[in-house]
């Protein structure tokens, strides 16, 4: 397993919130319900999940509405995101690289459906050679 600056009880608060807003994830059509906690450099802890919709593309994964929720809060530094489905899956690469954008460090935990964790990884890990804002003529 990675080596990771945060305490165990950190991840498992982490965790434990991912699974806790997982019940309120919107998944009539896929049942994957999928719930995201993203924990921002002040401690703070910005949570998401998926919700679909009738029109499918029109839906949305976690992950995504975690960073979106958290922004609007006014953040834009993160330490670490904890996901929990069913399976232990993976983020998404539309999730991937909305993540990226504010940093390839970012520590990822996942854990199934029990909030045991499967699996630690950074974003680094999940998105070689991505494209960032240091890939864009300077501002
Ligand atoms: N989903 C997520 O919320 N995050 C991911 O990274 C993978 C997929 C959602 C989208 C859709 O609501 C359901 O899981 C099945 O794809």
């Amino acid at each position: 397993m990675l080596e990771h600056p945060l305490s165990d009880e950190t991840i498992q608060k982490l965790i434990a919130r991912a699974a806790q807003v997982r019940h309120n994830a919107y998944a009539p059509y896929s049942h994957y319900p999928v719930g995201a906690a993203l924990l921002a450099d002040d401690g703070t802890i910005y949570t998401g999940v998926n919700v679909e919709n009738a029109a499918y593309p029109s839906g949305m994964c976690a992950e995504r509405n975690a960073v979106f929720h958290a922004v609007t809060e006014g953040r834009r530094h993160f330490q670490a995101l904890a996901l929990v489905t069913d399976n232990g899956g993976s983020p998404c690469g539309a999730c991937r690289q909305v993540l990226s954008e504010f940093g390839l460090d970012l520590q990822i935990f996942i854990a199934d459906g029990n909030g045991n964790l499967q699996e630690v990884m950074t974003l680094r890990d999940l998105l070689p050679r991505a494209f960032t804002p240091a890939d864009l003529p300077p501002q």
